[in-house]
Parts: C-alpha cells; structure tokens; sequence
C-alpha cells in the first residue's frame, strides 16, 4: 500500500497539536510540513517553532517540505526542532549538491523536490544522494489546487531514472483517491494530501485516509522508510507525557 502523509496546511491551526495527534491515531504514517516564505511561493505559512510546537504530539515521522529560497540557512533550526527529514527544491538552491549534503551530515532524511516544470533530468546529478524525491503534482504555494495531469508521466521517467536505487518517490498537490491510484500505479510510494485527508474533521479522518492508500505501488524495488520518529528536539522527549 502507498503511504500516506496528511499536509497540516488543510488542518485547524488553532487546534494544530490536536489535529497532528488526531491524523496520527487515523492511520497517518507520516505528518507532511508545508514550509513557505512568501518568496519562492506567494504564500506564507509555518517556521521551527511550529515544527517543535507539534513534535510532542506524534511519534511518526515529522516530513518537512522546505519551500524556500534559499533553503540551506534554515537546515539546521528545522533539525533541532525535529524533523525527520527536509525536502528541498531543486530551484531554490543554487548549490544544491552542497545543500543535500548539509542535509545528510545533520543526519536526518534528505529529500529533492521538482516543480511541475522541472525536468526529472534535474537530478541525475543528486539522484545517488538521496532519500526521497517529492514531484510536485501542483505549483506550490496553496492547498485545493487541482492535480496536474503530466505528473503521472513524470512520475513514470523518475521511477526509471531512479532504477534500482533507493530512492522513495513522493506525490503532493490535488491527490484524492482517483489521482492517488493515478500515481500509484506508475511508482509513487508516499502521497501527500491535505484537503482529501482533513474534509470532514476528526471523524472522517480515517476514513479519508483509507481511501487514499489505493493500490500497491508498481516496481517498488523497496519499502518506504516507516518508523518512530527520530526527532531531536527538547520537546521532543516529553512526548510520552502529553
Ligand atoms: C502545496 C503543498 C501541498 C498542499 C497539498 O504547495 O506543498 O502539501 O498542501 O494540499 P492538497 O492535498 O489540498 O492539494
Ligand atoms: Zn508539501
């Protein structure tokens, strides 16, 4: 089955802690951080003390989707907040080499991203470096927007580009149980969504996310990373007590 990754930018931000608790106890297998400026997307959203506000209310995977530019000054306040990974885009960073690297050598999971008019050609120069790449099925910048078609090819090239590596391929933008299984059956393993997951409140959370996992993901040459957090921040440690 394809993992699932709710976007906390569909959730109730003034609830934000219960709703990460809430979308964990559905069945989440990691929680999805939309991370904007304001300049490389038009919109504005959440920093670390937001990312270290909610680690104590799950113990999955905290993924965080830096769109940003640059990312690379940022690595470092994200990973003490705890996160589990970043994703970075490849048209922020000029040194994006450099910035992957940063990333590892803070050791958590290092993930590229490509807009949806970036070629997966982008990364044949990073694709060894890598834990995950994130394709960007909408322009970034807001949740609701409608899935873009030419992702599910793109989706298919990555998948071959990728090969026999490692390398988990992630969907986000306008995924609903339809285009879920669009991507899934070209490759994707991890399917961010945010209004398809949160629409309804609580109640319908495990719900929608049932209906979200879909098929299993063709030619997977393996598992997805799943597992506790390894989130290092001080509010991390009081997980248990909350
Ligand atoms: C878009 C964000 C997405 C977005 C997904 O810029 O990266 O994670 O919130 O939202 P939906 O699933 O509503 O398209
Ligand atoms: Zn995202």
């Amino acid at each position: 089955m394809t993992l699932i990754a709710p976007s906390i930018l569909s959730a109730d931000f003034a609830r934000l802690g219960e709703e990460v608790r809430a979308v964990d106890a559905a069945g989440a297998d990691w929680i999805h951080v939309d991370v904007m400026d304001g300049h490389f997307v038009p919109n504005l959203t959440i920093g670390p003390a937001v990312v270290a506000a909610i680690r104590p209310y799950t113990a999955k995977p905290l993924d965080v989707h830096l769109m940003v530019a640059p990312a690379a000054p940022h690595l470092q306040a994200f990973v003490d907040a705890g996160a589990d990974s970043l994703t970075v885009h490849v048209e922020s960073e000029v040194h994006l080499h450099r910035t992957v690297h940063a990333v590892r050598d803070l050791g958590v999971r290092v993930g590229v991203s490509l807009n949806p008019s970036t070629p997966v050609c982008m990364l044949e120069h990073v694709l060894d470096d890598v834990d995950l790449v994130l394709v960007m099925s909408v322009d970034p910048g807001f949740g609701g927007q409608q899935f873009i078609e030419a992702t599910v090819a793109k989706v298919a090239a990555l998948a071959d580009s990728i090969g026999d590596r490692r390398v988990t391929i992630q969907v986000d933008g306008g995924i609903n149980a339809q285009t879920a299984e669009q991507v899934a059956e070209v490759g994707a393993q991890v399917l961010v969504a945010g209004s398809a997951v949160f629409a309804g409140g609580p109640p319908c959370y495990a719900g929608n996310i049932t209906r979200l996992r879909g098929i299993e993901p063709r030619g997977s040459t393996h598992e997805p990373y799943v597992g506790a957090s390894t989130g290092v921040s001080a509010s991390a440690q009081t997980a248990t007590t909350i």
